[in-house]
């Protein structure tokens, strides 16, 4: 991790600035790499993130590895994944707008020290925010929209396409283009295939 990140992870992982503070185990910043031109967005740790310290760890976070890999992407490699918010919620329920509002500033922060060209929402929570309040990922997932020179794709959820396998060709597909526009945007990424 380059300093700048460095040095707003260790300031993030002392956050006492919502409630979701009290019932977390660790804080989850993030995980990638800190030069990445490519930045996933979630909605916030599960148990197993809270239990770890780092995102998409569990069934979702395994499935959303073996999207990212068939494109040649991986967190290790080209890609920095991120949350809305960087403490559990209890039982998993959604943040609440004060818990995102508060946890703002930190992945503010991430995006200006990462500066991406193309941002993925995971989820409608991440869409709501950086896209529209009126996103709709059943029908916008894999749409580019352009914002001060910034991407943003909206993608199923990996939680969402366990409950419904049926959009794995869908969700698969998103991957593909978004592959395809950084091979057309991105200056340095390079593809990964192990
Ligand atoms: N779901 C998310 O949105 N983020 C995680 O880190 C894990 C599950």
């Amino acid at each position: 991790m380059n300093t700048t990140f460095e040095q707003l992870k260790q300031h993030c992982m002392g956050c006492r600035d919502c409630a979701l503070c009290e019932t977390r185990h660790n804080v989850v910043f993030g995980v990638g790499n800190p030069t990445a031109e490519v930045l996933f967005i979630g909605e916030g740790p599960g148990e197993n993130e809270d239990l770890q310290g780092e995102p998409f760890v569990g069934r979702a976070g395994k499935l959303l590895d073996t999207m990212l890999e068939a494109v040649g992407l991986s967190r290790k490699h080209n890609i920095y994944i991120a949350n809305m918010v960087k403490c559990r919620p209890p039982q998993n329920r959604d943040p609440l707008p004060e818990e995102q509002a508060a946890c703002r500033k930190w992945l503010d922060a991430q995006i200006r020290a990462l500066s991406p060209k193309i941002v993925v929402c995971l989820g409608r929570i991440a869409a709501f925010k950086f896209i529209s309040e009126d996103f709709k990922v059943t029908k916008q997932h894999g749409q580019f929209i352009e914002k001060d020179g910034v991407l943003y794709m909206g993608m199923f959820h990996p939680a969402a396409i366990l409950r419904n396998p049926n959009q794995k060709p869908l969700a698969f597909a998103d991957f593909v283009a978004l592959r395809d526009k950084i091979q057309e945007v991105c200056e340095h990424t390079e593809f990964c295939f192990e």
